[in-house]
């Protein structure tokens, strides 16, 4: 082996580094993930090097201007964004393999060269035609968008240098590879030596690099965790791949905050903007069905309103099922656990299906409610009112605890028609009366189910 050069052994799932294989990583215990790569002692004292000499400089003398944001003129994008692109920023963005992500950064090469900016567009992955192809179904383009075909980092970093781009994608990271290191692209010390390469060029001449980074089947990008130690913004698009929509997510961002979402339609000719995606999550929903809800989670400023479905049925099984997609598996558990214990709801010999329709993974408590409500319709198969919506969190006792920003959950339902809406009383007391909607405060879930079964009654 040459001099300077050693071989590690890297978790190829978080970038774990071990001077021996090992069969579990420490770093996040997953189980054969530990591949040797060869490294060179040397290319990271380089780097260390070139970084120390920029000379340190006081606050006052930083230029606030440039810190000025680019829009790419799809508004979905800019408010996960934090308010459009910072000029010098690195962006990766995540996705399952033909989830759009290609698709997505060729709008905004066509939006940003509509502008006039200079953009470049180096694919790794496809062909000068397939990108034509891509583009043909996209609209037309403006000359100052600029293709390429390349792999070669170095080869990358010249032309970036000469050529002086505004804006530059890199589709994908996974295909690039830097000649001096010896292990296979897609590799931990590929992707994090092309990663940092990438970082310099976008510090030091100030453009903005877009990186595609692919999904492994864990659901997290090859290499991932150095990755996004290294990066200023980190965006995962997600959404399943049948249905049409999209939803791309801020998982980590310098310049704004982390849980804003962005909802896209995938049509036939392009990524459109979902403006309203309450009312597309809701599409379709049935009427007179036991085990539906509507139900309110929080995605960054947005109230999205999304349905929640649970079937309640007798089981054969020793152990009954249990499946919750959409949401935390534990959490569904939990909530099953109070509703035995509270409510005497012998949920014990019942398999139990929760599901949030239209694909989105809430991770929000205030959805709890919504939960309790679907299981106990099922459960008697009594449907709810499909004006009825809620939401409140359940703790363990029982209780309904108070949710943030309830105003805004209910002025949301109110504009999408629902006449009810079941809230922690402590958020009723707050928000006082709303024209047009019968705000009913409820302390615990037992207040909650009175009041559904009472209004099942009524009607
Ligand atoms: P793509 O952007 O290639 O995905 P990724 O880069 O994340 O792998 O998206 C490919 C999918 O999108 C493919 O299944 C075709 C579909 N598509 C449309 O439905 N409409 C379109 O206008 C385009 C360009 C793609
Ligand atoms: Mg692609």
């Amino acid at each position: 082996m040459a001099k300077g050069k050693t071989t590690v052994f890297f978790c190829q799932s978080c970038g774990y580094e071990s001077a021996k294989w090992m069969g579990q990583c420490p770093g996040c215990r997953q189980w054969n993930t530990f591949v040797e790569e060869t490294v060179e002692k040397t290319s990271i004292r380089k780097i260390t090097k070139e970084k120390a000499a920029a000379g340190p400089v006081c606050l006052s003398s930083i230029d606030m201007a440039e810190e000025a944001r680019i829009s790419t003129h799809m508004g979905e994008l800019d408010r996960v964004l934090g308010g459009g692109i910072v000029p010098g920023s690195l962006v990766l963005v995540g996705g399952d393999p033909g989830i759009g992500k290609s698709t997505l950064l060729l709008q905004v090469c066509r939006e940003l060269s509509e502008d006039g900016r200079n953009v470049l567009y180096i694919s790794g992955e496809e062909s000068l035609k397939q990108i034509k192809l891509r583009a043909a179904r996209i609209g037309s383009f403006s000359d100052s968008l600029r293709l390429l075909c390349e792999t070669n980092l170095e080869l990358i970093r010249e032309l970036i240098r000469k050529e002086k781009p505004q804006t530059v994608i890199i589709d994908s990271i996974q295909t690039m590879y830097h000649e001096e290191i010896s292990s296979a692209p897609g590799s931990v010390s590929q992707v994090r030596e092309a990663t940092s390469v990438l970082m310099q060029l976008a510090k030091g001449l100030g453009i903005t690099i877009f990186i595609v980074g692919h999904v492994t089947k864990e659901g997290t990008v090859a290499g991932p965790r150095v990755l996004e130690h290294m990066v200023d913004t980190v965006l995962y698009f997600e959404g399943d791949r049948h249905a049409s929509y999209r939803i791309l997510r801020g998982v980590k961002n310098r310049f704004g905050s982390t849980n804003e979402i962005g909802v896209f339609e995938m049509r036939e000719n392009g990524l459109m903007e979902v403006e309203n995606p309450s009312e597309y999550m809701l599409e379709g929903r049935p009427k007179e069905a036991s085990g539906s809800v509507t139900a309110c989670s929080m995605e960054g400023t947005r109230p999205i309103l999304l349905e929640i479905q649970a079937l309640v049925c007798h089981s054969t099984l020793a152990m009954p099922r249990r499946t919750a997609a959409g949401m935390d598996y534990n959490r569904v558990n939990l909530l099953l656990a109070v509703l035995e214990k509270r409510l005497n709801l012998h949920l014990s010999n019942s398999d139990v299906y929760v599901n949030i329709a239209g694909g989105l993974r809430i991770s929000e408590p205030a959805v709890d409610l919504g939960v309790v409500l679907a299981v106990i319709s099922s459960y008697r198969d009594k449907p709810i009112d499909e004006k009825v919506l809620a939401f409140g969190e359940v703790g363990l006792s029982g209780e309904v605890r108070s949710v943030s920003q309830a105003g805004q959950r209910v002025q949301e339902a109110k504009k999408l028609g629902f006449t009810t809406i079941i809230l922690p009383q402590v958020c009723r007391e707050q928000i006082g009366a709303v024209e047009g909607v019968q705000l009913l405060g409820v302390r615990t879930v037992a207040d909650a189910m009175g009041l559904v079964s009472g209004r099942q009654k009524e009607n």
